[in-house]
């Protein structure tokens, strides 16, 4: 199942609970919450209060992206507030092993991301205990970026390697996906989108949404 998960780092904070109500009206699935320290990416957003909040008012699993140091010493917390899904980066974590098993020890599905130069190969002795693998298309930081194409082969590899292990992940991107490049991605076999500026940039979110989604939908039908 192909499903878009809609980043709020582009939505009007001030709004949040409208613009995600907006995205479920036109076929979200997930939430994507971008959650940014200033210290392992150059800026800084939410953290667990807004989590909180924003689980008073949807019931999309919140999809918790988290671009932080230290990880570990916040799972807790984001589990508390609500967050159903939490991926940890690869490169912000020295003990990688133990920080997916702390996520799902706490009840929350564990992912992994690898930023654009981080090969999939560091990810081989992890793939088994993850629910999804979410690879950046772009460098973490910032919405609205250009995609980075070269994370399609990324996506390619994850699936070969994923039938070799007979592992269960999905595979989610994350950065730059819009108009033009929601079908390429859906045709490397991604499983799980993330949209920010696409989604909330202009344009009515519910709209923009069912745009995404009919489009995903229509490259399934031309995967190879
Ligand atoms: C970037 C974040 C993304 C971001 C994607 O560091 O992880 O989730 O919101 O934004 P777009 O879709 O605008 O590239
Ligand atoms: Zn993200």
């Amino acid at each position: 199942m192909i499903e878009l998960a809609p980043s709020i780092l582009s939505a009007d904070f001030a709004r949040l609970a409208d613009n995600v109500q907006a995205v479920a009206d036109g076929g979200a699935t997930l939430v994507h919450v971008d959650v940014m320290d200033g210290h392992f990416v150059p800026n800084i957003t939410i953290g667990p209060p807004v989590v909180a909040s924003l689980r008073k008012v949807t019931r999309l699993p919140l999809d918790v992206h988290l671009m932080i140091e230290n990880p570990d010493e916040f799972i807790p917390a984001f589990v508390d507030a609500g967050a159903d899904w939490i991926s940890v980066h690869q490169e912000a974590c020295k003990h990688l092993h133990r920080t997916l098993e702390l996520i799902r020890h706490h009840g929350a599905n564990p992912g992994v991301v690898i930023n654009p130069a981080t090969p999939v190969q560091t990810l081989g002795e992890v793939l088994e205990m993850v629910d999804h693998v979410l690879v950046m298309s772009v460098d973490p930081g910032f919405g609205g970026q250009k995609f980075i194409p070269a994370s399609l082969d990324k996506v390619r590899k994850l699936a070969t390697m994923r039938t070799a292990k007979r592992a269960n992940f999905r595979i989610e991107i994350d950065g730059g996906v819009d108009v033009d490049t929601i079908a390429e991605c859906v045709r490397a076999g991604v499983e799980i989108l993330v949209a920010g500026n696409a989604v909330f940039g202009q344009g009515d979110p519910r709209e923009n949404t069912q745009r995404l989604l009919k489009l995903a939908a229509e490259a399934t039908l031309q995967r190879v």
